[in-house]
Protein backbone atom coordinates (compact mmCIF):
# COMPACT_ATOMS: atom_id res chain seq x y z
CA UNK A 1 0.00 0.00 0.00
CA UNK A 2 2.87 2.67 0.61
CA UNK A 3 4.61 2.19 -2.45
CA UNK A 4 0.96 2.94 -4.10
CA UNK A 5 0.19 6.03 -2.23
CA UNK A 6 3.83 7.17 -2.75
CA UNK A 7 3.42 6.70 -6.11
CA UNK A 8 0.08 8.90 -6.23
CA UNK A 9 2.24 12.03 -4.71
CA UNK A 10 1.25 14.89 -4.20
CA UNK A 11 -2.27 13.68 -4.67
CA UNK A 12 -2.52 10.88 -2.68
CA UNK A 13 -1.71 9.81 1.12
CA UNK A 14 -1.70 6.09 1.89
CA UNK A 15 -4.94 7.18 3.68
CA UNK A 16 -6.51 8.49 0.56
CA UNK A 17 -5.68 5.56 -1.34
CA UNK A 18 -6.77 3.03 0.99
CA UNK A 19 -10.53 5.13 0.77
CA UNK A 20 -10.38 5.58 -3.05
CA UNK A 21 -9.86 1.52 -3.35
CA UNK A 22 -11.57 0.61 -0.38
CA UNK A 23 -8.96 -1.38 0.87
CA UNK A 24 -8.72 -3.55 -2.02
CA UNK A 25 -5.38 -4.49 -3.14
CA UNK A 26 -3.44 -3.62 -6.28
CA UNK A 27 -0.74 -5.05 -7.60
CA UNK A 28 1.96 -2.93 -8.47
CA UNK A 29 3.05 0.53 -9.33
CA UNK A 30 3.48 1.05 -13.07
CA UNK A 31 3.28 4.46 -14.03
CA UNK A 32 3.41 7.14 -11.15
CA UNK A 33 1.69 10.45 -10.99
CA UNK A 34 4.81 12.48 -11.39
CA UNK A 35 6.52 10.08 -14.16
CA UNK A 36 3.05 10.64 -15.82
CA UNK A 37 2.67 14.29 -15.12
CA UNK A 38 6.25 14.77 -16.93
CA UNK A 39 5.41 12.54 -19.97
CA UNK A 40 2.40 14.34 -20.61
CA UNK A 41 3.85 17.93 -20.59
CA UNK A 42 6.61 16.35 -23.44
CA UNK A 43 3.21 15.26 -25.31
CA UNK A 44 1.55 18.28 -25.18
CA UNK A 45 4.83 20.38 -25.83
CA UNK A 46 5.01 17.78 -28.94
CA UNK A 47 1.47 17.99 -30.46
CA UNK A 48 1.69 21.65 -30.30
CA UNK A 49 4.89 21.62 -32.54
CA UNK A 50 3.45 19.18 -34.87
CA UNK A 51 0.83 21.53 -36.39
CA UNK A 52 0.68 24.59 -38.67
CA UNK A 53 -0.63 28.17 -37.26
CA UNK A 54 -3.75 27.56 -39.17
CA UNK A 55 -4.53 23.89 -38.94
CA UNK A 56 -8.31 23.08 -37.64
CA UNK A 57 -7.47 20.93 -34.44
CA UNK A 58 -10.22 18.74 -32.72
CA UNK A 59 -8.97 17.06 -30.11
CA UNK A 60 -11.17 14.01 -30.48
CA UNK A 61 -11.41 12.10 -26.96
CA UNK A 62 -12.29 8.20 -26.55
CA UNK A 63 -14.55 7.92 -23.65
CA UNK A 64 -14.39 6.83 -20.69
CA UNK A 65 -10.84 5.43 -20.04
CA UNK A 66 -9.12 8.99 -21.54
CA UNK A 67 -10.64 11.54 -19.75
CA UNK A 68 -8.23 11.98 -17.25
CA UNK A 69 -5.32 12.00 -19.96
CA UNK A 70 -7.37 14.10 -21.97
CA UNK A 71 -7.60 16.80 -19.30
CA UNK A 72 -4.08 17.07 -18.53
CA UNK A 73 -3.05 16.64 -22.04
CA UNK A 74 -4.66 19.88 -23.48
CA UNK A 75 -3.33 22.16 -21.04
CA UNK A 76 -0.34 21.80 -22.41
CA UNK A 77 -1.25 22.05 -25.88
CA UNK A 78 -0.25 25.63 -26.81
CA UNK A 79 -1.99 26.93 -29.48
CA UNK A 80 -6.01 26.91 -30.45
CA UNK A 81 -7.66 23.49 -30.58
CA UNK A 82 -11.62 22.30 -30.29
CA UNK A 83 -11.93 19.12 -27.62
CA UNK A 84 -14.94 16.46 -28.57
CA UNK A 85 -15.79 13.07 -27.15
CA UNK A 86 -16.64 9.60 -29.24
CA UNK A 87 -17.69 6.65 -26.61
CA UNK A 88 -16.88 3.15 -27.68
CA UNK A 89 -17.32 0.48 -25.68
CA UNK A 90 -15.42 -3.34 -26.09
CA UNK A 91 -14.76 -4.71 -22.64
CA UNK A 92 -17.79 -4.70 -20.33
CA UNK A 93 -16.84 -6.12 -17.26
CA UNK A 94 -14.32 -8.77 -18.65
CA UNK A 95 -10.50 -8.06 -18.48
CA UNK A 96 -10.32 -9.01 -22.43
CA UNK A 97 -11.21 -7.31 -25.46
CA UNK A 98 -14.87 -8.16 -26.68
CA UNK A 99 -13.49 -7.67 -29.77
CA UNK A 100 -17.10 -6.47 -30.44
CA UNK A 101 -16.76 -2.57 -30.69
CA UNK A 102 -20.05 -0.47 -30.14
CA UNK A 103 -20.39 3.30 -30.82
CA UNK A 104 -22.36 4.74 -28.39
CA UNK A 105 -21.75 8.51 -29.15
CA UNK A 106 -20.75 10.57 -32.14
CA UNK A 107 -19.08 13.45 -31.84
CA UNK A 108 -21.12 16.82 -32.66
CA UNK A 109 -17.99 18.60 -33.85
CA UNK A 110 -17.85 18.58 -37.85
CA UNK A 111 -14.67 16.47 -38.71
CA UNK A 112 -14.49 17.22 -42.48
CA UNK A 113 -10.96 19.17 -43.30
CA UNK A 114 -10.16 19.34 -39.79
CA UNK A 115 -6.86 17.76 -38.22
CA UNK A 116 -8.23 14.95 -35.70
CA UNK A 117 -5.98 13.60 -32.68
CA UNK A 118 -7.73 10.60 -31.93
CA UNK A 119 -6.81 10.44 -27.82
CA UNK A 120 -7.02 6.95 -26.32
CA UNK A 121 -5.84 5.61 -23.09
CA UNK A 122 -4.52 2.43 -24.04
CA UNK A 123 -4.05 0.69 -27.43
CA UNK A 124 -4.41 -3.23 -26.65
CA UNK A 125 -5.87 -5.64 -28.93
CA UNK A 126 -6.65 -2.01 -31.25
CA UNK A 127 -10.21 -3.69 -32.48
CA UNK A 128 -11.23 -0.05 -30.76
CA UNK A 129 -9.02 2.54 -32.75
CA UNK A 130 -9.62 -0.46 -36.13
CA UNK A 131 -13.06 0.32 -36.17
CA UNK A 132 -12.68 4.48 -35.00
CA UNK A 133 -10.33 4.85 -37.30
CA UNK A 134 -12.93 3.55 -40.85
CA UNK A 135 -15.86 5.64 -39.08
CA UNK A 136 -13.56 8.87 -39.29
CA UNK A 137 -11.85 8.68 -42.10
CA UNK A 138 -15.08 8.31 -43.94
CA UNK A 139 -15.88 11.64 -42.99
CA UNK A 140 -12.75 13.05 -45.26
CA UNK A 141 -10.67 15.13 -42.46
CA UNK A 142 -7.18 16.73 -43.15
CA UNK A 143 -5.67 14.53 -41.13
CA UNK A 144 -6.01 11.82 -38.42
CA UNK A 145 -3.15 10.85 -35.95
CA UNK A 146 -3.52 8.76 -32.68
CA UNK A 147 -2.16 9.89 -29.50
CA UNK A 148 -2.23 7.30 -26.59
CA UNK A 149 -0.87 7.07 -23.11
CA UNK A 150 0.14 3.62 -23.11
CA UNK A 151 0.70 1.14 -25.60
CA UNK A 152 1.20 -2.64 -25.56
CA UNK A 153 2.24 -3.32 -28.64
CA UNK A 154 0.44 -6.68 -29.11
CA UNK A 155 -2.05 -5.58 -31.32
CA UNK A 156 -2.02 -6.80 -34.75
CA UNK A 157 -3.40 -5.33 -38.01
CA UNK A 158 -3.27 -2.19 -36.22
CA UNK A 159 -4.81 0.55 -39.15
CA UNK A 160 -3.55 3.48 -37.38
CA UNK A 161 -0.03 3.73 -35.57
CA UNK A 162 -0.13 5.83 -32.99
CA UNK A 163 2.44 9.13 -33.29
CA UNK A 164 2.33 10.15 -29.93
CA UNK A 165 2.52 7.11 -26.93
CA UNK A 166 3.20 8.36 -23.47
CA UNK A 167 4.96 4.59 -22.23
CA UNK A 168 4.65 1.66 -23.75
CA UNK A 169 2.94 -0.25 -21.40
CA UNK A 170 3.38 -4.37 -20.12
CA UNK A 171 0.70 -7.23 -20.75
CA UNK A 172 -0.96 -6.73 -17.31
CA UNK A 173 -4.11 -5.25 -17.16
CA UNK A 174 -3.91 -1.86 -15.81
CA UNK A 175 -6.14 0.70 -13.79
CA UNK A 176 -5.91 4.14 -12.62
CA UNK A 177 -5.65 7.39 -14.38
CA UNK A 178 -8.58 6.72 -16.31
CA UNK A 179 -8.61 3.38 -16.50
CA UNK A 180 -10.83 0.97 -14.62
CA UNK A 181 -11.56 -2.56 -14.24
CA UNK A 182 -15.39 -2.86 -14.52
CA UNK A 183 -15.70 1.01 -13.64
CA UNK A 184 -13.20 0.37 -10.34
CA UNK A 185 -9.90 2.64 -10.24
CA UNK A 186 -10.50 5.47 -12.93
CA UNK A 187 -9.83 8.21 -10.01
CA UNK A 188 -6.51 6.55 -9.31
CA UNK A 189 -3.42 9.25 -10.20
CA UNK A 190 -1.27 6.55 -11.26
CA UNK A 191 -1.45 3.63 -13.52
CA UNK A 192 -1.21 0.07 -11.20
CA UNK A 193 -1.32 -3.28 -12.62
CA UNK A 194 -4.71 -5.70 -10.46
P1 LIG B 1 -8.60 -2.49 -27.76
O1 LIG B 1 -9.79 -2.25 -28.62
O2 LIG B 1 -8.43 -3.94 -27.40
O3 LIG B 1 -7.31 -1.86 -28.27
O4 LIG B 1 -8.91 -1.87 -26.33
C1 LIG B 1 -9.10 -0.55 -26.18
C2 LIG B 1 -9.83 -0.22 -24.90
O5 LIG B 1 -9.90 -1.30 -23.98
C3 LIG B 1 -9.03 0.86 -24.20
O6 LIG B 1 -9.41 2.13 -24.66
C4 LIG B 1 -9.39 0.61 -22.75
O7 LIG B 1 -10.55 1.31 -22.40
C5 LIG B 1 -9.63 -0.87 -22.67
N1 LIG B 1 -8.42 -1.55 -22.16
C6 LIG B 1 -7.48 -2.23 -22.85
N2 LIG B 1 -6.51 -2.71 -22.04
C7 LIG B 1 -6.84 -2.30 -20.79
C8 LIG B 1 -6.22 -2.44 -19.51
O8 LIG B 1 -5.13 -3.04 -19.31
N3 LIG B 1 -6.87 -1.87 -18.46
C9 LIG B 1 -8.04 -1.20 -18.58
N4 LIG B 1 -8.64 -1.02 -19.77
C10 LIG B 1 -8.05 -1.57 -20.86
MG1 LIG C 1 -12.42 0.54 -20.31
Amino acid sequence: MNEHAKAGAPYLTAEGLMARTGGRALQRVVFGAEAIDARVREMGAEITGHYGPDDDVLILGLLKGSFIFLSDLVRHIARPLHVDFIVASSYGAGTTSSGDVRLLYDPTAPIEGRHIVLVEDIVDSGNTINRLTKALESREPASIELCALLHKHIAEGLMLQPRWVGFDAPTDFLVGYGLDHAEDFRHLPFVASI
